[in-house]
């Protein structure tokens, strides 16, 4: 039997209480499948800051270096709100994404049956929504250089660099378009090549790249017409590719349209087989040992572990059920809740999320 090491990275705020349904929601799958996984647990953001004064220290970079994939919770509290930007707990972020090389950043916006009537939108719009956002994450304008605040011409002057390599934007392509062929085979790509250099050099290198997937549909984007057609039409869109910093919002308004943060998953891949798992919320700490999140987007991010870092499709799919029968039988986090459903805390979200694994047959 084969061991999977999976380094827990539970951080601030709620982020243990969701990993710890993520945990309980892996070892039922290890105990119907007979496959062995291994937690061990390293500080990351705030609480890493209090042991270390660093959010981000060596041996939590090191652990997870040397395990199989990772499970992320979240970061942040309101207490770290003051640090210097270098120790704050979002650093630890951006930091370990680096470190690890983990450039391609995949988000699911998925618009469950049984929760249409969540979303701000209307239902006949969002209904049967499934994009998947794929995110460069290690390059743009967070991470480009000249970058700082200075004083020129006597005032202060502020400035980052939009920046991206043609092999950068083409390792990214290429994830986007081998998802798509798994997919409805449909690439669109946002930049904003009417006015940015380092867009039309975006454009060039997709294109170029897509010439290796001839199945593929590609077509192009202009953000700002991006974000007004998530929300008109997003029915329109299969896998949208983008960089770091268009992803970063584009994704957030894309989970509006499943009407909660607490649903949507990530996972972030790097060129060797390590990759990070975590939920796209936040640590959420006024809610911290409460037992009231909703566990679900750790637990998807769980699953997509299993299918994108262990290749198993079965088990993966086990998990996915498992939470739309848990959601058909009414259950609901606060979230989530609707008037005639079954309100329950994340614990029992997480049990009766395991209780449909172990009844659903291999
Ligand atoms: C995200 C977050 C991060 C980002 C922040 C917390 C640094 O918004 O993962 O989308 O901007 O990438
Ligand atoms: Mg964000």
């Amino acid at each position: 039997m084969k061991t999977y090491n999976i380094a827990l990275l539970a951080g601030d705020g709620t982020g243990k209480e969701v990993t710890d349904e993520a945990v309980k929601i892996l070892k039922s799958i290890s105990e119907k499948y007979n496959t062995d996984f291994n937690f061990e647990p390293a500080l990351i953001g705030g609480c890493a800051y209090d042991k270390y004064k660093n959010p981000l220290p060596d041996n939590t970079i090191d652990l997870a270096k040397k395990s199989d994939a990772v499970l992320l919770g979240a970061v942040g509290d309101w207490k770290y709100d003051n640090l210097p930007a270098q120790v704050r707990p979002e650093k630890a972020l951006l930091g370990i994404r680096k470190e690890l090389n983990l450039f391609a950043n995949l988000r699911p916006a998925i618009v469950y049956p049984e929760l249409t009537d969540l979303s701000p939108l209307k239902a006949e719009i969002v209904s049967d929504t499934d994009i998947m956002i794929i995110r460069e994450l290690t390059g743009d304008v967070y991470f480009g250089t000249p970058k700082g605040i200075e004083k020129k011409n006597n005032e202060l002057f502020g400035y980052n660099n939009m920046c991206y390599f043609e092999s950068e934007i083409r390792r990214i392509a290429q994830v986007a378009f081998k998802v798509a062929m798994q997919r409805n085979k449909k690439v669109c790509s946002v930049d904003k090549a009417n006015v940015l250099d380092v867009s039309r050099l975006w454009r060039d290198i997709v294109k170029e790249t897509s010439l290796e997937y001839p199945q593929v549909e590609l077509t192009n984007m202009y953000v700002d017409n991006a974000a007004m057609q998530i929300i008109r039409n997003p029915r329109q869109f299969d896998v949208i590719l983008t960089g770091n910093i268009f992803g970063d919002i584009l994704s957030d308004e894309a989970s509006i349209l499943s009407g909660s943060l607490g649903m949507l998953p990530s996972a972030s891949l790097s060129d060797s087989k390590l990759a990070l798992y975590e939920p796209i919320h936040g640590s959420a700490p006024d809610l911290k040992g409460k037992n009231v999140v909703n566990p679900i987007a750790t637990i998807l991010s769980a699953a997509m572990m299993l299918k994108y870092s262990f290749n198993m499709d079965k088990e993966h799919d086990d998990i996915v059920n498992s939470v739309r029968k848990t959601l058909k039988d009414g259950f609901r986090t606060q979230d989530i809740f609707q008037n005639g459903m079954k309100l329950v805390s994340t614990t029992e979200m997480g049990n009766q999320i395991k209780n449909n694994i172990l009844k659903l047959s291999e």
